[in-house]
């Protein structure tokens, strides 16, 4: 790890220090550095549930679907967003980072590279594989960070807590968010229910940061195997309607198009 990450404690807000591998606030409340690099900055006491967020099946089957590329047009349009608004020298936050797989593909030699996730599996996967970035387990609701300490921030698929978010964010800084537009897996929805129903693209502005770019990225996949389908399928939030047979008759499938529509939003504060 190139720098030493600069957290809050969760309990009282006073700065971390990371000494030998444990970070202290001067209450004494400790978090331990874990052999992967990551660190866990969610008390028992906000935990909902004894694992939250996606599980280790989930995470391992987003890892191998993103590796095969699928995604990588929009990495591509993420990155170009970033150069052309962003700074060189920012902290940047990625917000429900799962894996790891978008967040490590912003840093450079000049940034610094935040992604938290509530779920421990995809974490511990992401600080074991992209050692230059900072991860940790928390929760967005209560972000382990001081007011304005981010240049940019970035939520793909992944839960947006407005004035939390907007409060670690710099004066002026920017907030970059991804969400499914109205054709996005379209066909494997419609594999899945009898009237599959697009996306509801609607969506409430974000009351303290003015939005100045949208757009929306559309292309066709071609899924090669029945694996990698299957691998999509879990990533959804309809998997758990599939049942066995369809499993069964989507692990047979090759060269299935679908589509990728993607809806992309610039705010900044
Ligand atoms: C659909 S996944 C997207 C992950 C990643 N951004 C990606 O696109 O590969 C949503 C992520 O949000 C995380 N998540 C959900 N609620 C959360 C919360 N309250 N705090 C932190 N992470 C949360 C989940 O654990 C999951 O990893
Ligand atoms: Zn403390």
């Amino acid at each position: 790890m190139s720098q030493n990450p600069q957290y809050q404690c969760p309990l009282c807000q006073n700065t971390l220090l990371l000494e030998a591998r444990t970070f202290r606030c001067q209450q004494h409340h400790c978090f331990d550095l874990a052999k992967e690099g990551y660190v866990n900055l969610l008390p028992v006491q906000f935990k909902h549930s004894k694992e939250p967020g996606d599980n280790k099946t989930m995470v391992n089957a987003r890892r191998a679907f993103l590796e095969q590329g699928y995604y990588q047009p929009l990495v591509n349009k993420l990155l170009e967003i970033y150069r052309a608004y962003g700074q060189q020298t920012a902290k940047l936050f990625d917000a429900g980072c799962g894996e790891g797989y978008y967040t490590h593909q912003h840093k450079t030699a000049e940034n610094t590279v935040y992604g938290i996730d509530i779920a421990k599996e995809a974490v511990k996967k992401a600080a074991k594989k992209y050692q230059q970035c900072h991860f940790s387990v928390g929760t967005l609701s209560q972000l382990p960070f001081e007011d304005g300490f981010f240049d940019w921030m970035i939520s793909i698929y992944a839960p947006i807590l407005e004035q939390e978010f907007t409060r670690v964010l710099s004066k002026h800084g920017y907030f970059l968010t991804v969400t499914p537009a109205q054709r996005h897996l379209i066909e494997l929805k419609e594999k899945i229910y009898l009237e599959a129903k697009e996306h509801d693209v609607e969506r409430q502005p974000i009351e303290a940061l003015s939005l100045v770019h949208q757009e929306t990225l559309s292309y066709s996949m071609t899924l090669t195997t029945g694996e990698d389908i299957l691998n999509l399928l879990s990533m959804t939030p309809f998997a758990f309607k599939a049942s066995e047979q369809l499993k069964h008759e989507l692990a047979q499938l090759q060269n299935f198009q679908c589509q990728a529509d993607f809806h992309i939003r610039l705010y900044q504060k």
